[in-house]
């Protein structure tokens, strides 16, 4: 498993939801798009920063160093949008305008991540990479088949 185009391919269903957020009708939809774009930022923040950066800083690049500690910055602005989105009521007039700022902000991080950043995956050699790759790819399946518990009663 290539980390990279797992990583990418998050990228993409993410993007994906947030495309179906602005054209969502009615607040359960929305509310349910918001969940789901939460969820999956938060895995793949949590995947990249305890798995595939940390890897990626062991590279002896000073630019490889670089990005992976703007990213972390840039991760934890994300987190701090995503806290707030259990408070946030999608019939509100806020909505919108927050969900447009977190898109923005992702879509930027994706965009120094796969220009740059990625690239620089190249110089961890390939054992390494598909043990990564594999560890990433078990994190997110258990994270997507364990129970959510936010409907819980
Ligand atoms: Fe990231
Ligand atoms: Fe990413």
């Amino acid at each position: 498993m290539d980390p990279v185009k797992l990583l990418k391919k998050q990228h993409r269903e993410v993007e994906a939801l947030f495309k179906r957020v602005g054209k969502a009708e009615g607040a359960p939809e929305r509310r349910r798009l918001m969940d789901e774009i939460g969820a999956k930022l938060t895995l793949h923040t949590k995947i990249e920063e305890e798995i595939f950066y940390p890897a990626l800083r062991e590279v002896p690049s000073k630019k490889a160093e670089e990005m992976v500690l703007e990213a972390y910055e840039e991760h934890h602005v994300v987190k701090l949008v995503l806290a707030e989105l259990p408070t946030v009521d999608p019939e509100d007039e806020h909505f919108e305008a927050k969900m447009t700022v977190l898109e923005e902000l992702v879509e930027h991080h994706v965009e120094e991540e796969e220009d740059e950043m990625f690239k620089l995956a190249d110089k961890i050699d390939d054992d390494e990479l598909e043990s990564l790759g594999e560890r990433m790819a078990q994190e997110a399946e258990q994270a997507e088949a364990a129970p959510r518990n936010r409907h819980a009663a």
